[in-house]
């Protein structure tokens, strides 16, 4: 073993994200939940039209074209937002501010497993709580722990399920440190926490436009807070952490809300669709408020199926991880992926049976 790392990076397992084919293989890629839609023309013309001379220089520290954007669209201040390169990097510059060895990163499983990735990193005190049956929230629980951050992911992944708003504001009234709201499905589902973050200091809601937006290439997410948070977050991350690009063209998509809102409404068709045929299959499928469907097949073959597919080009994600040993979370692609998926998977249960 190398004495190149630190105690805690040498004892820690890698994030494993979901296999990423190569540019141009024609694989129907169910597996990181992307939207099968491509993104706003407006913002496919936004980047036609990037002028070299803001690739010249360095560009806006805080992505403040996008800030002003986003404000317009959420209806909340624009030094209420702070802009990522993904939303991954806001949870990973929250991890890097509020936490070191000795306090406490909380948060209920199955989550996002990015979570535990970055709270070892840090050498945190990682705290899991199993979520209850159907997914209730374990609240006396979390609050119990009291951690410097509490991670909530609603719609949560795997499962697709939303925490309750009551849940949601007895954390965010009894917590002492953070309270993370992960919103990367939001615009999947019929609600949202916005309104926490102007009544409690403590909360913060993480966006993305790599879901709703079809923009996960892109790489831009963002946080909503009051400042009191933000202030401690600015400190932490890179100067100029979105480039021009991103800022640029994730300012045409957001400002763009009816494309976005017509994509999302033909994914709910889908998802609508996609549930009946696995319900139809005898698969068990948990009620989801994403772009993604957690399923449990008939005869206990997720990891089967879950190789059968690949080799039928068509990928999906298993998660070898306890709770999810006999599932499958399945993106929801366009009508014609999701045809061909039921398809296969019909024809090797078929073969099982
Ligand atoms: C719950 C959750 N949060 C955050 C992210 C990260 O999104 P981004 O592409 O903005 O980094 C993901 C990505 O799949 C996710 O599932």
């Amino acid at each position: 073993m190398s004495n190149f790392f630190r105690a805690n990076v040498d004892a820690m397992a890698s994030y494993v994200p979901g296999e990423q084919p190569k540019r141009g293989s024609q694989v129907i890629k169910l597996n990181s939940n992307e939207n099968p839609y491509p993104p706003s023309p407006t913002a496919l013309a936004a980047l036609q039209n990037i002028d070299g001379e803001w690739l010249r220089r360095y560009p806006e520290p805080f992505g403040d074209q996008f800030r002003h954007a986003a404000s317009q669209v959420l209806g909340v201040p624009s030094d209420w937002i702070i802009v990522g390169n993904g939303s991954d990097e806001i949870l990973n510059v929250l991890i890097r501010a509020c936490t070191e060895p000795g306090r406490k990163v909380v948060y209920p499983t199955p989550t996002y497993v990015l979570y535990r990735t970055l709270t070892e990193m840090q050498a945190a005190d990682v705290v899991e709580i199993p979520y209850g049956e159907d997914y209730k929230l374990p609240a006396a629980e979390l609050i119990a722990v009291d951690g410097a951050v509490t991670f909530i992911a609603s719609p949560n992944s795997p499962s697709g399920h939303v925490v309750p708003s009551a849940d949601l504001e007895k954390l965010a009234s009894q917590l002492s440190g953070v309270l993370v709201i992960d919103e990367a499905y939001v615009d999947f589902a019929e609600v949202d926490a916005l309104d926490l973050v102007k009544r409690y200091e403590n909360v913060i809601i993480i966006r993305t436009l790599s879901k709703g937006y079809s923009l996960a290439g892109l790489r831009l997410g963002f946080g909503i807070a009051q400042p009191k948070i933000l202030q401690g977050l600015f400190k932490v991350k890179d100067s100029y952490n979105i480039d021009a690009i991103a800022c640029t063209v994730a300012t045409a998509a957001i400002t763009d809300q009816a494309y976005k809102n017509a994509c999302v409404a033909k994914i709910k068709a889908s998802r609508t669709q996609l549930t009946r045929e696995f319900q139809q299959l005898g698969f068990q499928v948990w009620e989801s408020h994403t772009n993604f469907l957690l399923v449990q097949p008939p005869q206990g073959n997720a990891v089967y199926l879950y190789q059968k597919l690949k080799e039928q080009q068509i990928l999906v994600r298993y998660f070898p991880h306890p709770g999810l040993l006999d599932k499958l979370r399945i993106t929801i692609g366009t009508n014609e992926q999701n045809q061909i998926l039921v398809n296969a998977i019909k024809a090797l249960l078929s073969k099982t049976i």
